[in-house]
């Protein structure tokens, strides 16, 4: 989804619910309102909170969660990558992973159908190391994602194979460049053996990955296993934020068989 028009606010459930923000950083604005704030206080706080405070209070994006009830501000890449690769589709099932506070799972709920009427309706299943509040339409589960055990209770909920396969999974920066990278290609790889189990043909996979894209062994990988491999920067994804994300669509293989027995 590109930045959107302010005329047209997305209304949560919708199929396309849009970003009713124009412009980024102390000169957006949402309905035609500034949306610069200044932190008045910094009485007792740290630098690096005042900034992020300060970030927060002037970031549209977070604006527009907070006024359509998403959970992050995170809700706004998936919506934009969906908007422009549609691999969302009515009555999909779904895996989000790294997936608290929920931002992402409340815009699949809504675009695959969980809570609609007629047959089409999807399903989604999240999962994180942190604790979620329950969010209508989605089973929630709390774990290490790299745990056999989490591994082996989330193919039991599943119970079945997945068309689509998010992961937003990120380790805490801990501002070393390399080693966050690695961190999060590691998770990545583990996210794209998953999806290689759980996929059906034609399925679709959605993994975070720092600048530099996706390493090449994994990038060949993608390629071999899907039909379409691409990379995007979702407008609000940060500009000054390494993230962005490969898009593989048209899964080629098919589900290791009996998924989620013992
Ligand atoms: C950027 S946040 C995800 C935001 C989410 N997509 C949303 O829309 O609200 C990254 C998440 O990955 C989770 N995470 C990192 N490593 C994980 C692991 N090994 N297993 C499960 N979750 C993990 C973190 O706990 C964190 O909540």
């Amino acid at each position: 989804m590109a930045l959107m028009s302010a005329d047209k606010p997305p209304k949560p459930g919708t199929r396309r619910p849009r970003a009713a923000v124009k412009g980024k950083g102390r000169g957006a604005r949402v309905g035609g309102r500034p949306l610069a704030s200044r932190v008045k206080t910094a009485k007792g706080r740290k630098t690096s909170s005042t900034r992020w405070l300060k970030r927060q209070l002037n970031d549209p994006y977070v604006a527009e969660a907070q006024r359509l009830g998403y959970r992050s501000r995170s809700a706004f890449k998936l919506a934009e990558l969906d908007d422009r690769f549609r691999f969302l589709t009515k009555g999909a099932r779904v895996v989000d992973l790294g997936a608290a506070p929920g931002g992402w799972c409340q815009v699949a709920v809504e675009r695959t159908n969980v809570l609609g009427h007629g047959s089409n309706r999807g399903r989604v299943v999240g999962l994180d190391l942190q604790e979620m509040d329950a969010i209508a339409g989605a089973e929630l589960l709390q774990g290490d994602f790299l745990d056999d055990e989490i591994l082996k209770s989330l193919l039991q909920v599943l119970a079945g194979p997945a068309d689509i396969v998010l992961s937003d999974m990120a380790t805490a920066a801990t501002g070393h460049t390399a080693t966050d990278h690695l961190r999060i290609i590691g998770l990545l790889e583990v996210a794209v053996d998953f999806a290689g189990q759980v996929l059906t043909p034609g399925g679709a996979f959605v993994g975070k990955v720092l600048k530099g894209g996706t390493e090449n062994d994994l990038l060949n990988r993608l390629k071999r296993d899907f039909k379409t491999v691409r990379h995007a920067k979702p407008p609000a994804s940060r500009s000054d934020s390494a993230e962005s994300y490969v898009v593989a669509q048209g899964f080629r293989g098919t589900p290791i068989g009996d998924i989620g027995a013992e």
